[in-house]
């Protein structure tokens, strides 16, 4: 098995699920593949063998993944020093066979399902996939593994923000994570109280938020505001704000430009709050620990029945599986006629294009 992609909260207990599904129910042997297809293009492929002995303890608990993970270098498009691609892919299969490797369990995102489904297509070897992502933008699952945990520690945030803000009258503006979908802004900032959520989905319009920011101030007589803005929320007309970084999108900045222009629309102070990867890192809540476990023992069983191309998913509160090809290549955006967008609504939550 190997975990590919950011990290995120919850991915050693769904390695250890595997391990204890894979060793107890049917004595099979567990390899883990160390920083994913990196791991596998190392000469010798960098594996560690995974026993049970080694869950005894606290990896139940812990953040991030014993195993290691990449987001970038796909075998298929590997970048190659002075710049350009190769396609590596047929070392990752060699290496696949050379380990006598039976089936692979990975634990990714949308991207990372896509390269391993196609690398395992190629070598023949069965494989399942695990979704996680803090952003929980697979399709055909309702949660990814880590998203529950990092709404969790923004709405912890907001907690903590909305009591300083009442104290010196400020508007506060938290970024949260989330590239492609809003729905950790959504989620957490339904949670946290805000009175103002901007997501990717919802091109904002600058003149609506301060509408909203003079009816709090002024109308409601409230002495300060919430706002929360996902990294890739954009104005009507703009783009994200995001700066390249050795090939890869880096989101950021938002954040400082709505609390500088909100500032000028309405003379309030604002101040601004960044988590980063804070949202990926930490304890895994207990509803991410029991998705993980279940998605982890899911996988294994798959596997036995000789299912390949599946991804295991959560839906309708109970553990299935889709096949992959309904997952690789779609997106997973807020519905923006769904419960939690009526929620928000029903709140008088200002989404950005109101007013
Ligand atoms: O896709 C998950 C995610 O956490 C995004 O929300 C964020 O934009 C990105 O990963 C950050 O990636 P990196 O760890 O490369 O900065």
């Amino acid at each position: 098995m190997l975990t590919s992609g950011g990290d995120c909260s919850g991915l050693n207990a769904a390695i250890r699920a595997v391990v204890k599904r894979a060793v107890h129910g049917y004595g099979a042997e567990v390899v883990g593949i160390l920083d994913s297809t990196e791991g596998l293009l190392a000469s010798p492929p960098r594996t560690m063998n995974l026993g049970v002995d080694l869950f005894s303890g606290a990896v139940l608990r812990s953040g991030g993944t014993m195993l290691g993970t990449v987001n970038k270098g796909n075998p298929f498009d590997y970048p190659i020093p002075g710049g350009g691609t190769r396609d590596r892919s047929a070392e990752v299969v060699k290496a696949i066979h050379d380990l006598g490797i039976d089936g692979l369990i990975g634990i990714g995102g949308d991207g990372s399902m896509r390269i391993l489904h196609g690398l395992m297509e190629m070598a023949e070897v069965p494989f399942i996939g695990i979704p996680k992502t803090i952003d929980n933008d697979v399709p055909m699952t309702e949660f990814a593994i880590g998203f529950h945990t990092a709404v969790g520690v923004v709405t912890e945030a907001m907690d903590r923000l909305q009591p300083t803000a009442a104290s010196h009258h400020r508007v506060m503006i938290m970024e949260t994570m989330g590239r492609q979908a809003g729905h950790i802004a959504l989620s957490a900032g339904i949670a946290g109280g805000a009175d103002v959520i901007l997501i990717p989905e919802i091109p904002y319009s600058i003149g609506a938020v301060a509408t909203k920011l003079r009816d709090i101030l002024l109308e409601e007589r409230r002495n300060h505001a919430l706002i929360v803005c996902a990294e890739a929320a954009r104005p009507m007309g703009g783009d994200s704000h995001f700066v390249e970084q050795s090939g890869s999108v880096v989101y950021g900045g938002i954040g400082h430009r709505l609390g500088q222009e909100l500032h000028e629309a309405t003379g309030a102070e604002t101040r601004v709050t960044v988590l980063g990867h804070v949202q990926r890192g930490g304890t895994p809540s207990s509803f991410d620990r029991a998705l993980a476990s279940s998605f982890g023992v899911h996988a294994v069983d798959l596997l036995a029945t000789g299912a390949t191309g599946r991804m295991v998913s959560f839906w309708d509160g109970g553990i299935r599986d889709v096949a992959l090809d309904e997952v690789v290549g779609k997106a997973k955006p807020v519905n923006l006629n769904g419960s939690r967008m009526r929620t928000a609504r029903g709140l008088d939550i200002c989404m950005g294009n109101d007013g």
